[in-house]
Parts: structure tokens; C-alpha cells; sequence
């Protein structure tokens, strides 16, 4: 394949965290250096990050290194996938000086084949580009009915919570990304120690202003031994899900000013034309929620989402901030409704979960949809 030059000149570093993986990975270094020789341009480095594996992995790893000084090992204590990863991503960025650093199982199920593939796409102008399973021609051929669907919604919560609605596989671990990209990265924020790393660093980068794209990927079966996930790492993700909706805050506290201000103009206006012109009860908050509407709309589209590259023309997304907050009014209404009638909670109580929930509501819908980002 003819690369561009930009892309031969380039030091690639790929990243391999193994925990037990004897079986496997002599193939997978063999694999990429075979990448390397074929490709003929871009010098590659590897980078293995042993946890003290109880099996032959780092013995095997030595005998490498003896006749290959592209390959390093570092070792430590089993804490996480993710925090192998933040220990072998520094040490390349301090050691390696790598222009791109891979991230990729050592267990085969991520073809070397594909290399040349994140180059290329790369070279088109992104920062990172991950291996996705959930795009037009991935596949996870061997996954559970049940590990599919695991990873369906954990996908869904990240996109959305974490503002990255974007790309479709946000849990991957096949990805190339751009160290000018990582070295500023602050890996104390990613405080995950197991997969959840995975979702909080694609977040962080594209937070940072990183182009993301996708290309396909199969993610074939293991070729030996097994999965190393465990239920704590799923524990972990869930919990990290609220924390990276935090992380995306500065977008949900100017959206939650300017809701704080569409109040006050509701009740400013409401009070003006009730008090001082005359207008009837029920006239009078039609005139002030829809000014209210019309100056929430204005403020978040110049300010909250300003910088946001949206799709939509102004009329479309006024259109479609309405029909939001229509639909979020039923659901303050709704979830006000069962509370009080369902389970006798205390109606201002009710109330104010209701309107809660319903901002919550509000704001997601609004920030992936109206004012969803294109780039
Ligand atoms: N150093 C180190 N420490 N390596 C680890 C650890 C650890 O605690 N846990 C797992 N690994 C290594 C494994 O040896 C393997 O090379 C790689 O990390 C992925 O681990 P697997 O156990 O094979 O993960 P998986 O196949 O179930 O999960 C895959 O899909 C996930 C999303 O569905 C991986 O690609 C994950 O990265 C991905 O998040
Ligand atoms: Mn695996």
C-alpha cells in the first residue's frame, strides 16, 4: 500500500497491555512488525505493558526484546486495564517519541491487517480513529447475546451522557490517536482503573478538540485464553457514566443559567402584564413562557452551544427546542402525576423531581439533537 509521506516519516508506537497472554503474544508483536516491513515507511515501536502475569508472558516478551530493540516491557501490579494503559502511554510519550501511539489487545482479536487502515485515515486529517464494531461493516461475530447487548447500552450511555453521540464505539480498544493529542492529557481525570478507561479517554480527547473518526473493524474471537473483564470493571463503568455527564458540565451549567434566567423572564413578564396591563390570567403566561422560550433559545444558541458546529439552520433548531420542551413539560407532568397519585409523595416534592428529571431530559435531548455537533 503507498502511504502518504507525511505518514512514512512517522514513529508509531503501539501499546499492548497482557495480562496472561503466552498463547498469544509472540503472534501479535510478529503480526505488526510484518505490518512494519510491509508497509516500508513509518518506523514502528512496541510497547508491552505486563501486569506480572502468572504465566510465561514476560519470559516470552524477554526472548523478544533480545533480538528486537523496537520492543520494551514494562511491568507492574495488576490494577486495570486502564491503568496499564495510563502507565505505557506515559512511558512512550517520555521515552518512545512516537507520532501516533496504537492502543490494542495482545490477545488477536484486533487484526494487524487494519494498521495500515488507521493510517491512512489519519492522514485525511484526524486525531484519533478507532476500530468500530458498531459502524457499516464491523462485526463482533463471537459476542454473547448478552456481552453484545452489555456493550450496546454502555456504548449508548457514553455517547450521550459524554457528548461523543458522534462515534458509535466508544468502549473499543483497537484505536490510533495523535500523541499531540495525549501529552497534555491529564490522566489524573481519567481516574478509572479498568475498561471504563476506554470511554473516559475518548471523551477527554474529543472534549479536548480532537476530529475522531471510525473505520470498521471485526472483532474476532480470542485466539486463546480468556476474557479478562470482570464485573467489577462493570461496576466501575457504570459509575464513571454520571461522572463523565460531569465532566461535560460546562455545557449543562450555562444551559442551566440560562434555564435559571428563562424563569425569572417567565415571572418577570407574567407579573408585568398581570399587574400593570391588565392582561387576563390566562393570557398573560402564554406571552411570558414563549418570551421565555424565545430568550433561552437565543442565549443558548449565541452562548451555551455557541461553539458548536451545528447541521441544523436557526429555524430548525427553534423549531426542535420547542417541540423539547413540550415533550419535557409532559414528562414534569407525568413523573409529577405518579409520584403524587402512585406513591403519595408530597407534591411539591413530586413537583420539584418532576421538573428535575424533566431538565435532565431536557438537556440531553437538546444538546444531541438540536444543537447536536457535526463535527
Ligand atoms: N496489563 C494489563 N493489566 N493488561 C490487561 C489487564 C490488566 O489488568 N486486563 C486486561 N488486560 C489485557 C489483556 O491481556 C488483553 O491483551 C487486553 O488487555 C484486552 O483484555 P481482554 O480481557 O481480552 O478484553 P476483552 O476482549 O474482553 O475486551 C475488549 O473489548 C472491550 C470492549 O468491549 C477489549 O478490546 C477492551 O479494550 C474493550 O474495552
Ligand atoms: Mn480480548
Amino acid at each position: 500500500m503507498d502511504l502518504n509521506p507525511q505518514v512514512s516519516d512517522m514513529q508509531v508506537c503501539f501499546v499492548l497491555p497482557t495480562y496472561n497472554e503466552e498463547g498469544n503474544i509472540k503472534e501479535i508483536i510478529q503480526d505488526i512488525l510484518a505490518v512494519e516491513v510491509d508497509l516500508g515507511g513509518p518506523v514502528f515501536s512496541i510497547l508491552v505493558v505486563d501486569d506480572n502475569s502468572k504465566d510465561r508472558t514476560q519470559e516470552i516478551v524477554r526472548g523478544i526484546i533480545l533480538d528486537n530493540n523496537a520492543i520494551s516491557l514494562i511491568t507492574g501490579d495488576k490494577q486495570g486495564l486502564g491503568d496499564a494503559y495510563k502507565r505505557g502511554i506515559r512511558f512512550a510519550l517520555d521515552n518512545l517519541n512516537p507520532d501516533i501511539i496504537f492502543q490494542m489487545d495482545s490477545d488477536g482479536q484486533h487484526d494487524a491487517a487494519l494498521i495500515p487502515h488507521f493510517l491512512e485515515e489519519l492522514n485525511t486529517g484526524k486525531d484519533v480513529v478507532i476500530g468500530s464494531r458498531f459502524i457499516e461493516g464491523g462485526e463482533t461475530p463471537d459476542f454473547s447475546k448478552r456481552r453484545l447487548l452489555i456493550s450496546r447500552i454502555g456504548n449508548f450511555m457514553v455517547r450521550y451522557v459524554g457528548g461523543v453521540s458522534h462515534l458509535r464505539d466508544c468502549t473499543s480498544g483497537f484505536r490510533a490517536i495523535r500523541t499531540s493529542f495525549l501529552e497534555n492529557c491529564d490522566f489524573n481525570f481519567l481516574s478509572t482503573k479498568g475498561y471504563s478507561f476506554q470511554s473516559s479517554l475518548i471523551c477527554d480527547l474529543v472534549w479536548r478538540g480532537a476530529v475522531a473518526s471510525e473505520i470498521p473493524i471485526i472483532f474476532n474471537s480470542r485466539k486463546d485464553g480468556d476474557s479478562k473483564l470482570s464485573f467489577e470493571d462493570q461496576l466501575e463503568f457504570l459509575f464513571n457514566i454520571p461522572r463523565l455527564g460531569f465532566r461535560n458540565m460546562e455545557d449543562f451549567i450555562k444551559y442551566s443559567i440560562v434555564g435559571l434566567s428563562g424563569v425569572i423572564l417567565n415571572l418577570g413578564i407574567y407579573t408585568l402584564l398581570t399587574r400593570y396591563f391588565e392582561f387576563s390570567e390566562l393570557l398573560a403566561p402564554i406571552i411570558s413562557i414563549e418570551s421565555a422560550l424565545i430568550s433561552n433559545f437565543m442565549l443558548n444558541n449565541i452562548w451555551t452551544f455557541g461553539k458548536r458546529s451545528s447541521v441544523s439552520r436557526t429555524r430548525v433548531k427553534f423549531l426542535k427546542f420547542h417541540l423539547v420542551s413540550g415533550f419535557a413539560a409532559i414528562i414534569n407532568y407525568l413523573v409529577f402525576l405518579v409520584l403524587l397519585l402512585s406513591f403519595g409523595v408530597y407534591d411539591i416534592l413530586a413537583n420539584l423531581i418532576g421538573i428535575a428529571l424533566a431538565a435532565a431530559v431536557n438537556y440531553l435531548i437538546n444538546s444531541n439533537w438540536t444543537w447536536k455537533n457535526s463535527k
